[in-house]
């Protein structure tokens, strides 16, 4: 068995039950890239300081080199006696490159090591988090594109409100999503700072330099209180709470599909690709990847609770209860990433059935706050135009008809205030298109907005 790096203080070995209760190497050993990317920027640094030689420093990062090669080739080993990806690396490097390896820990811990590692995974995740973003929202924005003149029924309490263009409704979600990513964004600036050399938490006495260090990993700075260094996880925290609001917005749109798909709707025919079928009603195509981006947001949240639970009340600085940080943020940020990408596939395939549109249209009364605008413009006070119309859609209601079928004479018995373009105001076309204020529906309005969303989403990522 491998000798454990602190075993010179214990007399005992360790009981095999808490070797495995201790162990973090099988979630911790995702951070193999970010541990040796760390620990050569250390190696640099304490040899810029003068405290390895040019022969030590050579033999830690070409010794760091073939082990991360050995890693990606699948041919390196991990050791759950040795607890952690940390001590897994480095005492491969040792036995592989002797008493250079041994210095490699000098002015650091472990817990300045870890929550930079895990800085630098996290950062990783976000970039890909903010790249796939920009995807999604240049697809959903390219369907809004082909969509200004398909007009759906707005819902509200999933009933008839009033129609709006689909494209409009569609950049509702790109609002979403530039938030998601300008919180993404803003959570990167937060987090990139480097706590590597504030050792195990009071600093070191070594003559580091952790502008060097921060420096070569890419961050804008040192973190500033080697305390707050080793025991802040806010940018674990804060990353989680961008992807489940990230993930409530992907439910959102995922719920809508569903609905939209629904044999009552018909609004939308989903790709066969992006459908599963039953193993037993061969009638049926199912909306499985949608309700699965539903259903995955659970697991998210839950991750996010775990984390700051784990986090209330640590008193400062270093706790091993911390080592519980990294599997639901791994595993959050991980479906977070799929949720994007399957999404992005499916709104991509997604096709609008224009006659199942049409006749929901023609139903539920969808243009009569148009009416009730239409006497408002006239001079009557909306509350009155409200009752006027209220009484129209009850009597239509119990004759079986809409506002469609009725003539300028058959509104003029409601209200001498109906002149004979009221036929026309009430077409979900022109409802529509009379809504021009700012961010309504108007079909002219929202191409705009369409082209004011292109040059944001364009902008992201400069
Ligand atoms: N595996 C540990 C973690 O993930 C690394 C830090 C351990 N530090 C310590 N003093 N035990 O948190």
């Amino acid at each position: 068995m491998k000798e454990k790096p602190w075993s010179g203080r214990f007399s005992q070995e360790t009981d095999a039950l808490v070797e495995e209760f201790t162990q973090s190497v099988s979630v911790d050993a995702n951070l193999y890239a970010q541990d040796i990317e760390g620990s050569i920027a250390h190696a640099c640094m304490l040899h810029s300081v003068g405290f390895l030689t040019d022969a030590e420093r050579d033999a830690i990062v070409d010794g760091l080199g073939a082990i991360l090669n050995d890693i990606e080739e699948g041919v390196f080993e991990f050791d759950p006696a040795l607890e952690d990806v940390h001590m897994n690396i480095e005492d491969e490097l040792t036995r592989r490159i002797g008493e250079a390896g041994g210095k490699l820990h000098t002015a650091r811990s472990r817990n300045d090591q870890v929550a930079t590692d895990f800085r630098l995974y996290v950062r990783d995740s976000l970039e890909e988090i903010l790249r796939l973003l920009r995807d999604f929202l240049t697809g959903l924005l390219d369907k809004a594109e082909a969509h200004v003149d398909t007009i759906i029924p707005g819902m509200t309490h999933l009933q008839h409100a009033q129609p709006v263009s689909f494209a409009h409704h569609l950049l509702a979600y790109v609002e979403m999503f530039l938030r998601d990513h300008d919180r993404f964004e803003d959570c990167m600036r937060r987090l990139n700072l480097c706590p590597l050399g504030s050792a195990a938490l009071a600093g070191t006495p070594h003559p580091i330099d952790r502008f060097l260090t921060s420096d070569a990993l890419g961050f804008d700075g040192p973190c500033n209180n080697s305390i707050d260094a080793v025991s802040d996880r806010d940018f674990a925290c804060e990353a989680l709470f961008c992807a489940s609001l990230a993930m409530m917005h992907l439910s959102r749109l995922a719920e809508e599909i569903i609905v939209w798909n629904s044999k009552p709707y018909s609004f939308v025919e989903l790709p066969d690709a992006y459908c599963t079928g039953s193993s037993i009603m061969p009638q049926k195509k199912n909306p499985d990847v949608a309700e699965l981006v539903r259903g995955k947001v659970g697991g998210v949240y839950g991750g996010l609770v775990a984390l700051l639970t784990t986090m209330k009340a640590l008193p400062l600085a270093y706790n091993r209860d911390m080592q519980e940080d990294k599997k639901p943020v791994m595993e959050g940020l991980d479906t977070l990433m799929m949720c994007i990408e399957a999404m992005t596939g499916l709104v991509g395939g997604m096709e609008m059935n224009r006659e199942a549109l049409e006749k929901s249209l023609g139903e539920g009364f969808i243009t009569a706050t148009d009416v009730a605008d239409y006497l408002a413009a006239q001079g009557v006070p909306f509350r009155e135009a409200h009752r006027v119309t209220g009484v129209m859609v009850s009597d239509l209601i119990a004759r079986g008809r809409t506002l469609a079928d009725l003539s300028a004479d058959d509104f003029r018995k409601y209200s001498d205030a109906f002149e004979d373009d009221i036929v026309e105001a009430v077409t979900p076309e022109n409802s529509v298109d009379r809504r021009t204020s700012f961010g309504g529906t108007a079909r002219e309005n929202v191409s705009r907005m369409i082209l004011g969303a292109r040059a944001r989403i364009e902008d992201l990522g400069d």
